[in-house]
Parts: C-alpha cells; sequence; structure tokens
C-alpha cells in the first residue's frame, strides 16, 4: 500500500474505532463485537508500524500503553484544583442553599438553579485539549500542583483523544484554543472485584478507589490499560461563552464525547435538591461504580468567581454524603483465623444483627494494631458499618456503654490450630503461625487456594471436604489429591459416589491447564495470578525456575527483589520439593505447553451465559462446547459472570451485563474462540 492509501485508511480507521469505543463506552451500545473491535484496532496498530511517521498523539492506537514512565513530571495547576466542603446533614445543605440565595441577592440576582450531580468515588483529574487535542492529563495532588500522568490517561477509552464537536469539524470555535476538563477517573466494582482476585492476598486494594489511586501511579502504561478505567467528566472551563450556565457545559461535555454520568439534575429549589438525595439513597447501590454522595453546584458560572472560595473549598458548591450504613452490636467474642501463609487474623464474633438488608455476625478485625486502635474489648458495645457493598466493619467502641466486666483482647501464644508458639516478625504488624508444614489450618488453606477459581479451578473441592481431606490425612498438600480413589472420596461425609466421581473428574481435568495457572496455585507469597504469567514466560519450566538465583529472578518483569527472595524461598522448603515432585508424578503441567489438550481450553476459566436466540447452534450442544473447553455454563449474570454469548433479540440479560461491564460477544465471535 502506498502512503497516500495508508493516510486514508489510518483516517477511516481512527474514525471507526473511536465511535465504536464511545458507543460501547459512553452510550452502552455497542455495533460490533469485541472480536472485530480488536480486529479494527489490530490492523491500524500495523499499518501505523508500516508508516511510522503516521502516527499521531491523538490515534486510538495510543491507548493500548506500552511506555514505561521512569518518574511522573510535576505540573502547576492553573486555577487550583479545590476540594469540596462536605456535610451529612440535610440541614446543612439547606443553609448553603440560604447562604448562597442571599449572596446571590445581594449581587442583584434572582433564585438560584443548582445543578445536583452524583459524587463519583474514583480519584479527580484534569485534562488539558489544545484545538480539540488532548495534551495533558494530570492528578490533583495537593490541589494547586500534581503529577503529569498522561499516558496512563490515554489508556481510558473514555477519555476522548480528540475532541468531536457538534458541527462535525474538529477546529470550530467549540473546541479551537484551550480548554480544560475535570472529572474523576473510576473503576467498576465488577473490574475490581476481578483485579483483586488476581492479586496475593495481602496484595489486594481496599476499594475501587484506592485501586484506581494505585493503577493511575503506574510506570506502566500497559498495565493500566488491562485494568480498565473509566473517567466521567463533572467540569468544563476555557469555552468561548463565558456565561454558558453549568447544565449546558455537562451538556456541550457529553456533545464532545464525555461521559457525565447523566445523572444530573437541574433543581430549582431546596425541595427538589433534597428529593434528589432522597432518590439516590438507594438507588445508588444499582450504578456499577462506587458513589458516596450529591454534590451540589450553582449553575449559574457567572456567580462563582463573584462568590469565590475558601482556601479550600469553593463557595458555590457543597458535597452532600451518604451516611454509610451503621448498626449498634455486642461484640461477642474474638476468633483466630490461621491462613494459608500462617497470618492470624483476628475476627469479631458479634450478636447477630441486621444491617443494610443482611444479618452480620462475624467482621475482621484484621490484625491486633487495629484492635489497639479501636480500644475494643469482648463484651463491648460496637459500632459496625457497611459502606457500599463492602463487608462490614468494626469502626468504633461505644465506651459510655462498656460494661464492667469487659475482657482486654490478648494475643494468643500460640495458633489456635496447632498450638505451636505465634511469631512476630520484626517491622510486621501481623503475627504468624511458623509450622507452616503441618499446621492443618495453613495445609487447608494452601490446598483451597491451589483448587480455586483463578488457579486450577477444581469444582467440588469446597471448604468441608478439603477440611475432611486434611483433618483424616488423606490429603496434605495439592499434590495428595491426584492420589484419592473413588472410594475414599464416597466414605467421607456428605459425599454421593456421584460427587466424589465428578471430583475425580474436577481433578483430572486440572491437569490440562496451562502451566502459568498452576505456578500461580503452587500459593508462593507474594506471586499472583499476573506475577504467575510473567513468571512463566520468562522461566518455561519448574525445573528451570527451580535453578534461577535471585538476582536472574529480578530481572523478570514484574518481580523485584522482595518476590525473588519469596520463590527462592519456596524451591528451598522440603515440603514444596514434595509437593513438586507429588504433582510431576501425576502429570499437572510442569512447564509451558505442556497440558495436555482435550479439545483446547479456549474458554478456561470463563463463566459463561448464552442469551437471546442463536442461529447456527442448539444451546445446550453450545454450552457443553464450552465446559468441554475449559469453561463454566452459569444462569444468570452476576459481576462474576465474564462472558456473555448474546445471540439475536437478546434483552434483560443483555443489558445486566453491559451495565456490570461484562465482555459480550457474539455468535460469529463464539464460533471463532471455539
Ligand atoms: S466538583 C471545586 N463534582 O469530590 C470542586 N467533584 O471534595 C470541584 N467528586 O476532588 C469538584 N464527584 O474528586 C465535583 N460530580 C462531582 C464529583 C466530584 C466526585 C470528587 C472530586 C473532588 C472531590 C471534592
Amino acid at each position: 500500500m502506498d502512503k497516500a492509501k495508508a493516510q486514508q485508511e489510518i483516517g477511516r480507521l481512527r474514525t471507526e474505532i473511536e465511535r465504536h469505543n464511545r458507543l460501547y463506552y459512553v452510550e452502552a451500545k455497542p455495533e460490533i463485537s469485541d472480536f472485530e473491535f480488536d480486529k479494527l484496532l489490530e490492523r491500524l496498530i500495523a499499518l501505523e508500524q508500516e508508516f511510522p511517521e503516521l502516527v499521531t498523539p491523538d490515534s486510538p492506537s495510543q491507548r493500548v500503553g506500552g511506555g514505561i514512565t521512569k518518574e511522573f513530571p510535576t505540573v502547576i495547576h492553573r486555577e487550583p484544583m479545590l476540594s469540596l466542603s462536605n456535610t451529612y446533614s440535610i440541614t446543612e445543605v439547606t443553609d448553603f442553599c440560604n447562604r448562597v440565595e442571599k449572596l446571590v441577592e445581594a449581587e442583584g440576582g434572582g433564585t438560584p438553579e443548582y445543578v445536583a450531580e452524583l459524587k463519583f468515588d474514583g480519584v479527580a483529574i484534569s485534562l488539558l485539549y489544545r484545538d480539540g487535542l488532548l495534551v495533558r492529563g494530570s492528578t490533583r495532588g495537593d490541589g494547586r500542583q500534581g503529577d503529569e500522568i498522561t499516558a496512563n490517561l490515554k489508556t481510558i477509552s473514555t477519555i476522548p483523544l480528540r475532541l468531536d464537536s457538534p458541527g462535525g469539524s474538529l477546529f470550530d470555535s467549540v473546541v479551537s484554543g484551550e480548554i480544560e476538563v475535570r472529572g474523576e477517573v473510576y473503576m467498576r466494582k465488577a473490574d475490581f472485584d476481578r483485579l483483586n482476585e488476581e492479586r496475593p492476598e495481602e496484595e489486594r486494594f481496599a476499594n475501587p478507589r484506592n485501586a484506581t489511586a494505585g493503577t493511575l501511579k503506574l510506570q506502566d502504561s500497559a498495565e493500566v490499560a488491562r485494568r480498565r478505567m473509566h473517567f466521567v467528566a463533572y467540569f468544563l472551563k476555557g469555552i468561548a461563552d463565558e456565561s454558558t450556565p453549568h447544565i449546558q457545559r455537562l451538556q456541550r461535555l457529553e456533545s464532545m464525547g464525555f461521559a457525565t454520568g447523566k445523572h444530573y439534575k437541574l433543581c430549582k429549589s431546596v425541595a427538589q435538591v433534597a428529593a434528589f438525595i432522597d432518590e439516590w439513597a438507594d438507588k445508588r447501590h444499582t450504578l456499577p461504580y462506587e458513589t458516596d454522595g450529591v454534590v451540589l453546584k450553582l449553575n449559574d458560572v457567572t456567580l462563582w468567581d463573584r462568590l469565590g472560595a475558601t482556601a479550600k473549598s469553593p463557595r458555590w458548591a457543597i458535597a452532600y454524603k451518604y451516611p454509610a450504613q451503621q448498626a449498634k452490636t455486642v461484640l461477642q467474642g474474638v476468633t483466630f483465623q490461621v491462613g494459608r501463609l500462617g497470618t492470624i487474623t483476628p475476627v469479631a464474633e458479634l450478636k447477630p444483627v441486621k444491617l443494610a438488608g443482611s444479618t452480620v455476625s462475624r467482621s475482621t478485625l484484621h490484625n491486633f494494631d487495629e484492635i489497639e486502635r479501636l480500644g475494643v474489648r469482648v463484651g463491648d458495645y460496637v459500632m459496625i458499618e457497611k459502606s457500599g457493598e463492602v463487608i462490614p466493619k468494626v469502626v468504633s467502641v461505644v465506651l459510655d456503654e462498656r460494661p464492667e466486666a469487659a475482657d482486654a483482647i490478648e494475643v494468643p501464644e500460640e495458633c489456635p490450630e496447632c498450638h505451636t508458639k505465634l511469631e512476630r516478625p520484626e517491622g510486621e504488624v501481623s503475627w504468624y503461625c511458623p509450622n507452616e508444614e503441618a499446621c492443618p489450618a495453613q495445609r487447608r488453606g494452601r490446598i483451597l487456594h491451589f483448587a480455586s477459581r483463578n488457579a486450577l479451578d477444581i469444582q467440588n473441592l469446597g471448604e468441608s471436604l478439603v477440611a475432611q481431606l486434611v483433618e483424616r490425612g488423606l490429603a496434605s498438600d495439592a499434590g495428595d489429591l491426584y492420589k484419592l480413589t473413588l472410594e475414599q472420596l464416597a466414605g467421607l461425609d456428605r459425599m454421593a459416589a456421584k460427587s466424589a466421581r465428578n471430583v475425580l473428574d474436577a481433578l483430572e481435568k486440572s491437569k490440562t491447564r496451562p502451566y502459568a495457572r498452576l505456578l500461580f496455585a503452587l500459593g508462593i507469597r507474594h506471586v499472583g495470578a499476573a506475577t504467575a504469567r510473567e513468571l512463566a514466560h520468562a522461566c518455561p519450566s519448574i525445573d528451570h525456575l527451580r535453578e534461577m538465583g535471585e538476582e536472574e529472578l529480578a530481572a523478570v518483569p514484574d518481580i523485584g527483589p522482595v518476590i525473588a527472595a519469596s520463590i527462592r524461598d519456596f524451591f528451598a522448603k522440603p515440603w514444596a520439593q514434595a509437593m513438586l515432585e507429588k504433582l510431576a508424578k501425576a502429570g499437572l503441567p510442569m512447564q509451558a505447553g505442556a497440558a495436555k489438550a482435550l479439545i483446547n481450553n479456549n474458554f478456561e476459566g470463563q463463566s459463561v451465559i448464552f442469551t437471546g436466540g442463536l442461529e447456527r447452534h442448539v444451546r445446550q450442544q453450545a454450552e457443553e462446547m464450552v465446559r468441554e473447553r475449559g469453561g463454566r455454563i452459569v444462569s444468570s449474570v452476576s459481576k462474576k459472570t465474564t462472558l456473555v454469548v448474546a445471540g439475536s433479540e437478546a434483552g434483560s440479560k443483555l443489558e445486566k451485563a453491559i451495565k456490570l461491564g461484562v465482555k459480550v460477544i457474539s455468535e460469529d465471535e463464539f464460533e471463532r474462540m471455539l
């Protein structure tokens, strides 16, 4: 292809790709499958590789990331990025409105109007566009100066690299010159759960906001791209008509290609504001992302400057935060859980209490520093809290109601399971049971991890079965699982012959998983699923890995000295060596490409649902084909679903999938995956 033709084709592909991006992410009305989309992108990247001089900064190819940033340059914000004053009380919202009304009146204006928006729980950023082109993106930082993270932000599909303008021409008055867009980067709940599932327990993020903040600071933009973040815009500055009210600015942002969340409302009275707050109190939990309140802004932007700001926040806006749902109950006792790595976790045993629709009777206290921080004793009344869909936690003690007999919580001297004396390594907050080889709790934990979904995904191997296997001495590690017989399994409690058969089948199937999954399943400290994939890539066999020195390991991408040392430690342990031997003997994939091919494993680890009419397959057969290839069929769409095959006239399940951000493919693409 000559250059002129290539240029034309590149232009066509870019427009097409950005259009589909927008249909998918902003409008939730995809017209093509992910597969077809990837094909368009691949074609663009191939052409740009052939003609590198045609690459431009706004090309969608720039979204896949790949650049490594060593240090982020500092950006001084042209105007400080203020935060909002917060309140939990509707009365204070009313006070705010009254104050604004007085000020507006003094300025000679009429009754003010407000725009009520949802308060997105993510990370604030600022984007700078010059003549419609994204030139810089930065974090809020301390409000005055932040980090320049353009490369990372470019990977976010809902951040336009080039602005659309309603007229179609790119350089008309609407987007010429410089404009600044501010908004929030966030992670959807489903993507957050998926990200956490892939990480080693000790490195999981506490909530989507932390995960977003951590991701934006990554130096490897390709990893940022993989984590699927989103952007919602709530502020536009720099357009020609400075008097354009805020609500029209939001609409302008939408026509430029931004998502605004769409759930904003023009309110003409305090009563309407209160109604909006009320309306979203529960409804917000149905959104695929987390929100923690409502932001109220004066619609008349010309008044913003006149009202001004205090040192920290503007006088023309306020944030109402929904109170976290709380309940009072009694701490009846504390038990100690032993994790697969020996970590002791104190667990609050609570008097059962209803909170946000479910009954809560246990909650983690994390570690002994947390117990000290709370100052909690057994017998105390405690407040527990649930924000969003997060697991409840103990937030405070009701000291006024402390009973006389409340007992302090002591660190146990020995492991509740194997009675070995506990240890606390220097500089760590947690206590550990050092009996890693023989402690039954650690054995159970390791086996359950080995069988978990992202590891070898051994179905039917649940907690109660594993507990019996360990207790009866039938399995001390994952290697023993492969020696189990039908009789042994059928002889266990609550095990019919059929379930025993299923377990053996599932074990057989686990031998066909890829080598990288086995590496993750071994449960090496600090080695999560992503690290295991990198390792598998760099060291294509366990024998090879066993021989590698710490320095050699630390040279693998994603692996620093701590992980390298942990891998070395693991291979030096006699029990780990014994387990590896058993696994090798059983025929597990000890090297890349070693998995026995059944048919193929193209649906491995996927939870799949079919919806709508298929043209070329009978539903049951299609489902069977997924199972044969390692996938699981589920009956309803949830955040755990990983793939939806949508046929003709797919309805509510498809809608739900899109809402939850689950991947959707067509029947054509399904065939290609087979
Ligand atoms: S307006 C001058 N609108 O809340 C204030 N902020 O404490 C500009 N936030 O830093 C912010 N949703 O990270 C605004 N619809 C929304 C918002 C929002 C979330 C965050 C933002 C800001 C913080 C304010």
